[in-house]
């Protein structure tokens, strides 16, 4: 059977007359723009097909946070919490990462032995191996266990200058070494309040991607993370995050096609606790979490980890 391939406003109507809540979006299928319209104004998500299957990628970025006696008990609390075999934690289809300091990686990896959760960095060189004094390259971080890095994070666009270019030869550096690196964009205060958000996702997003093949593409997790939202207990509306969220996916789609943008994975991040987890992961466009300041607490970043539905 071929999927159907055009999403009209008619589609999203039936779905509202039937008292449905959402609209399973085959992947490759084109959604007309007054469909998403219909969609918004109706309140009937438009969930890609298979978001349901795939886990939630919930990550914890411990920032310049701990010791290392502090970073072996927090990863192995959250080890044992969500591998061990004391009392279920929700229905499980989230899927791991810890972010420590660089210099916990490797004691944090033997917490982590054996278990489902992944280990990422927090941040990589732009530069090659050699003579980069303090440099830390992709290449050291895929050995000592790291699956993820982050790039482009707010806080070090804003405290360490990153700039679009510096971002983009990270990303490319992170992509070389086989790691999946995870693109953080958002807008500032500043640049929200100036109706700026999606012109700063889009310039954000292009620069980075630039001169990506499809397959590098979607070896890349993408972070929408609202400076202002961050480690302030501000979050955006559902429907701010929704849209934010799916402008990323259309900008996608637009530079490599509906496959790439369909199998997407985008994060919310910006003060998820374990009260609002659940609320941003149902959103249709969000494929998972990514939590600072609550991730340093093993119980609440499991409840966290436990939320999606
Ligand atoms: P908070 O969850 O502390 O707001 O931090 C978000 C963040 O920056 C994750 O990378």
């Amino acid at each position: 059977m071929t999927a159907k391939r055009l999403i009209t406003i008619t589609d999203v109507e039936v779905v509202r007359e039937k008292g449905g809540a959402a609209l399973e979006v085959p992947s490759g299928a084109i959604v007309t723009p007054l469909a998403r319209d219909a969609a918004r104004r109706l309140g009937v998500a438009l969930a890609p097909a298979g978001k349901r299957e795939r886990p939630a990628l919930v990550f914890g970025n411990w920032k310049a946070n701990g010791t290392l006696a502090q970073a072996r008990r927090l990863a192995r609390e959250v080890a044992l919490g969500w591998c061990g075999s004391g009392a279920p934690l929700g229905p499980r289809r989230a899927a791991l990462a810890l972010f420590p300091p660089l210099v916990h990686v490797a004691a944090v990896s033997e917490a982590l032995a054996g278990t489902s959760i992944a280990l990422g960095a927090q941040d990589l060189s732009e530069k090659g191996g050699g003579a980069f004094t303090g440099g830390v390259t992709a290449e050291m971080l895929a050995d000592i266990g790291c699956r993820y890095a982050l790039v482009g994070h707010s806080e070090r666009r804003r405290e360490f200058g990153d700039a679009d270019d510096v971002v983009a030869a990270k990303l490319r550096r992170a992509l070389a070494a086989g790691l999946e690196p995870v693109l953080c964009v958002g807008e500032t205060l500043e640049e929200r309040d100036a109706a700026r958000t999606h012109a700063v996702l889009r310039g954000q997003t292009l620069a980075a991607f630039d001169g990506l093949s499809a397959e590098q593409a979607a070896r890349v997790v993408v972070a929408y993370e609202p400076v202002w939202a961050i480690g302030t207990g501000l979050t955006p509306s559902l429907s701010d995050a929704e849209d934010a969220m799916a402008s990323i996916k259309d900008h996608l789609a637009r530079k490599f096609g509906d496959e790439v943008a369909g199998g997407a994975r985008v994060l919310y991040g910006g003060s998820v606790a374990a009260e609002n987890a659940a609320r941003f992961l149902a959103l249709a466009s969000c494929d998972g979490a990514l939590v600072g300041g609550a991730s340093l607490k093993a119980r609440e970043f499991l409840t966290i980890a436990g939320a999606p539905a």
